[in-house]
């Protein structure tokens, strides 16, 4: 198929444009968890912030297991839904009883932890570890259901197999962490929710989306 050169040709985008954050600097799996658990509610600008002051005050797992509670809630302070910072705080003490400080490098085991489902297993995976695992975002719904125009919903557990499915078949085995975060950073600046930049879209030529003219209607969601 043609995928190799789509590949390419995103990977070729993602280094042109890419934004310099402070978690595409680390390998660390402690903080790319902690970056994503932040990033899925906060937008990066402000989760920038809260992202330093964190690592700052806690810079591992054993200190963030070694806090309290409160402690915790304390950092988060801010950013909202209080039960992830209380499942970061769980995790953590978990990742330390059962793990001996550090983040597992399986699927099966960093599923197990409060608070880390498929997206931020599939994050940490690759991103820390360079593991072939699809991370499926927001972001990478939308770009994934626009070049192979998919109009099943993005928010039913059939829809989000097939993208799944879809976004494994796409990520590049050599370069996993290059590629999740090309997806994301593609779907964050370039084919954005409502104004997509197909004009200037390196990937135009491969975006079924785009020759069935329908774009703007993807993804489709269910529940409206
Ligand atoms: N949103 C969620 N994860 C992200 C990441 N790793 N980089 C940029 N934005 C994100």
């Amino acid at each position: 198929t043609y995928f190799p050169e789509l590949r390419k040709l995103l990977a070729d985008w993602y280094h042109a444009h890419k934004r310099d954050l402070p978690w595409r600097q680390t390998t660390d799996p402690y903080r790319i968890w902690i970056s994503e658990v932040i990033l899925q509610q906060t937008r990066v600008e402000q989760g920038r912030d809260y992202y330093h002051r964190f690592i700052e005050r806690f810079p591992d797992a054993q200190s963030l297991a070694e806090a309290t509670e409160d402690e915790v809630l304390k950092m988060w302070e801010g950013l909202g839904y209080y039960s992830r910072a209380r499942n970061l705080h769980r995790a953590a003490q978990m990742v330390v009883s059962d793990f001996g400080g550090c983040i597992p490098r399986s699927q099966k085991e960093i599923l197990q932890l409060p608070g880390i489902g498929d997206y931020t297993a599939a994050a940490i995976l690759s991103f820390a570890f360079d593991l072939p695992y699809a991370a499926v975002d927001g972001n990478v719904f939308r770009v994934v259901s626009r070049l192979l125009h998919i109009d099943s919903p993005i928010d039913t557990p059939q829809g989000k197999k097939i993208f799944a499915a879809w976004a494994d078949a796409l990520l590049d085995r050599e370069n996993p962490a290059t590629h999740n975060q090309a997806m994301m950073e593609f779907g964050a600046l370039h084919c954005t929710p409502t104004s997509p930049a197909c004009l200037l879209c390196p990937l135009r030529r491969f975006c079924l989306a785009d020759v069935a003219g329908c774009v703007h209607t993807l993804p489709v969601k269910k529940g409206g």
